[in-house]
């Protein structure tokens, strides 16, 4: 074959095998979340986004639907499983109604003294072994992103832990929470994150607890005219794929979003406490809602009164990995 003649076929071959990946289009993965875009979660969602396009070279695209935009809480993860969206974050405290009931460990109160504590187990084994436990369900935890500890608000000072008696305070969906809340008095209600605005204003809940950056996005400093910073306990995600979906990618492009997603852990991790700090600042700026600060004896009081909810838990999450947490945290519950 004379070499012009091959040159043509090899562009023609070329240009057929382009046009077939052009009419393919790109890769469509659909993240969604409930907060807001100027949160921990929010602005890790984009820079994963943001990677993720850059090391694919546009072959996947990322479209992030945040402040539960597509689904609520609960429809997220079905969502996920019916593979209508390839990727999530919720809260760890969420995954309780999939039969994954490990995760709410990390709701146990004052289990975690700071993120350093956290990460021990986080980026560590007992954390991996954790994410193993949702590929069961169809889908597959590829990592933990930070938000922050949580304060407990409401439209009255909360300084001891009876002040919080007989308040309906809403919760996520996890058991510990609900544990939590009795065991202070309260009555706990489950709801969906996109509808605690409305019940706090309308007073079907008296109060709530969330990070501050949560706090702030959401505008409850409108709704709340108490804060007390109590760092009662961790709020923090594992993000999550359909795990047919990550599986069906082609190997090259599965490692670039890997490590998309190493990097928009790292950079989730390093701003959550900032934005928190930012947050706290921002809510006390608006003048609408008192921080209160504890004492150490009320600090004491409110570990007292909730210490008793990891033994309530324990054949609930199981004995054994709330012992394998307090090694590797070296968490000493006789301290609390
Ligand atoms: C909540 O429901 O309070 C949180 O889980 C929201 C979130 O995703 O941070």
């Amino acid at each position: 074959m004379k070499k012009w003649h091959m040159g043509l076929i090899f562009v023609f071959t070329l240009w057929t095998w382009c046009n077939a990946l052009a009419a393919e289009g790109p890769i469509i993965l659909k993240f969604s979340h409930v907060v807001a875009k100027e949160t921990p979660k929010g602005k890790a969602a984009e820079k994963f986004r943001e990677l993720a396009e850059k090391y694919t070279q546009n072959k996947v695209k990322v479209e992030v639907y945040p402040n539960s935009q597509l689904f609520k809480d609960k429809e997220e993860l079905e969502a996920l499983q019916m593979g209508t969206v390839q990727m999530l974050a919720p809260s760890l405290a969420k995954f309780g109604p999939l039969g994954v009931k490990e995760f709410e460990v990390f709701d146990l109160p004052y289990l975690f003294d700071d993120y350093q504590q956290l990460h021990k187990i986080t980026q560590g084994p007992v954390g991996q072994l954790m994410l193993s436990k949702l590929s069961d369900k169809g889908i597959l935890g590829l990592a933990y992103w930070d938000n922050g500890f949580k304060q407990m608000s409401a439209n009255k000072p909360l300084k001891e832990p009876n002040d919080l008696m007989g308040l309906k305070m809403r919760i996520q969906s996890s058991k510990v929470l609900d544990a939590e809340m009795r065991a202070l008095g309260a009555n706990p209600q489950v709801m969906a994150f996109s509808e605690v605005y409305q019940a706090l204003q309308t007073g079907v809940v008296d109060g709530t607890e969330n990070p501050m950056s949560n706090f702030y996005t959401q505008k409850m400093h409108e709704v709340q005219k108490y804060v007390t910073l109590s760092n009662h306990g961790y709020l923090g995600y594992a993000v999550v794929v359909n795990k047919a979906f990550w599986e069906g990618l082609p190997g090259e492009i599965r490692g670039q979003l890997a490590q998309a997603m190493t990097e928009a852990t790292d950079y989730a991790n390093q701003i959550a406490k900032q934005e928190n700090d930012q947050a706290l600042e921002a809510v006390q700026k608006t003048g609408k809602t008192e921080i209160i600060s504890l004492t150490p004896e009320q600090r004491r009081a409110w570990k007292q009164a909730l210490v008793k909810v990891h033994q309530e838990m324990a054949s609930r999450i199981g004995g054994g990995l709330i012992q394998s947490i307090y090694i590797a945290a070296e968490f000493d519950p006789g301290k609390l």
